[in-house]
């Protein structure tokens, strides 16, 4: 049996995923529906959330499925040594799709090969978090009309933000130039610098940023530096900081310039940027609702002409 799972974005042809943002974009025409009338949808979150998770059970409610699940472990069997596989395989008793956001790098790998209904990454330590991939090329291309030939800044945390990680790998297909700013203790590690180097995306580093630095850019795509990933406090004390877009530095950017972050935001976006009319991460959030409606019809099967046949929408 096919396996519709997520695990990673790099999974994904450059068809597959413009098929997703066509169907993204039919489900924010028409995002209530009972297209899923009947379907049981599983959240498991090992880790915490705002928008991935209550993105995930809106788009599954507006759609008619029914959402189980929890939100800390803590409440769960895991508490009492039960393992990921016996709770996936568990859940797989009650739901027909299980997102699950986890702490390990690779848990979703190795519960998509345990389970017999499909996973959908929600995050898997420092690794990837193909859902947020899906809302930010939806965003780009919403606010760029195109995925084609952008010069994308990311900025702040790329040694552990999994958000990036999985931007890079969805772009391969679009012909970026990636500028990544961080400081040395955060860089976007090498893994990554050398899938680039082997799909043939140009990328410059920087350590420098400022209005100069940005200038160019047509999405620029901050982190937040991720307190719960450093053994070590002091040294994130020492960057947690150095960082922070001001609304000045925006002055010189280009017209089509947009601001993406994935949220949750710290102090790396001053205040005074969310009235900008290139602040674009409470929209990208927003988005986040379709694209993960698409997400979830997709592991169950439902295609896009389903979507545009569809006789259950809620007017
Ligand atoms: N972007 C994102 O993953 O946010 P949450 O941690 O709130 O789900």
């Amino acid at each position: 049996m096919e396996n519709r799972s997520l695990v990673t974005i790099a999974e994904h042809s450059k068809e597959k995923i413009m098929y997703l943002l066509e169907m993204a974009k039919l489900f924010e025409e028409h995002p209530n529906r009972k297209i899923l009338d009947g379907k049981v949808v599983a959240t498991l979150f090992f880790e915490p959330s705002t928008r991935t998770r209550l993105s995930f059970e809106t788009a599954a409610n507006r759609l008619g499925a029914r959402v189980i699940g929890f939100t800390d472990p803590k409440v769960t069997s895991s508490s009492k040594g039960e393992t990921l596989k016996d709770t996936i395989m568990m859940v797989s008793n009650y739901a027909d799709v299980i997102v699950m956001r986890h702490y390990l790098e690779g848990a979703a790998r190795y519960a998509s090969e345990v389970a017999p209904v499909p996973i959908l990454n929600a995050g898997d330590g420092a690794n990837q978090h193909p859902s947020q991939t899906m809302l930010d090329l939806y965003s780009i291309y919403k606010t760029q009309g195109t995925l084609e030939n952008l010069n994308i800044y990311l900025v702040g945390d790329l040694k552990y933000g999994r958000t990036v990680h999985s931007l890079l790998m969805a772009m391969r297909h679009f012909n970026p130039t990636f500028h990544f700013i961080a400081p040395e203790e955060l860089k976007m590690p090498e893994e990554y610098k050398a899938y680039c180097r082997a799909q043939g995306i140009r990328y410059e580093e920087h350590t420098e940023f400022n209005e100069n630095t940005i200038a160019e850019a047509d999405i620029l795509y901050m982190t937040r530096v991720q307190r719960e990933r450093f053994t070590d406090l002091m040294e994130y004390e020492r960057v947690k900081d150095v960082y922070i877009l001001k609304n000045s530095m925006l002055e010189k950017t280009r017209p089509n310039l947009r601001i993406l972050h994935p949220l949750p935001r710290v102090n790396e976006i001053a205040y005074d940027v969310d009235s900008n009319e290139k602040a674009y991460y409470f929209q990208q959030a927003h988005n986040g609702l379709f694209a993960r409606q698409a997400l979830i019809c997709d592991s169950l099967g439902i295609t896009i002409e389903d979507v545009r046949n569809d006789k259950t929408i809620i007017q």
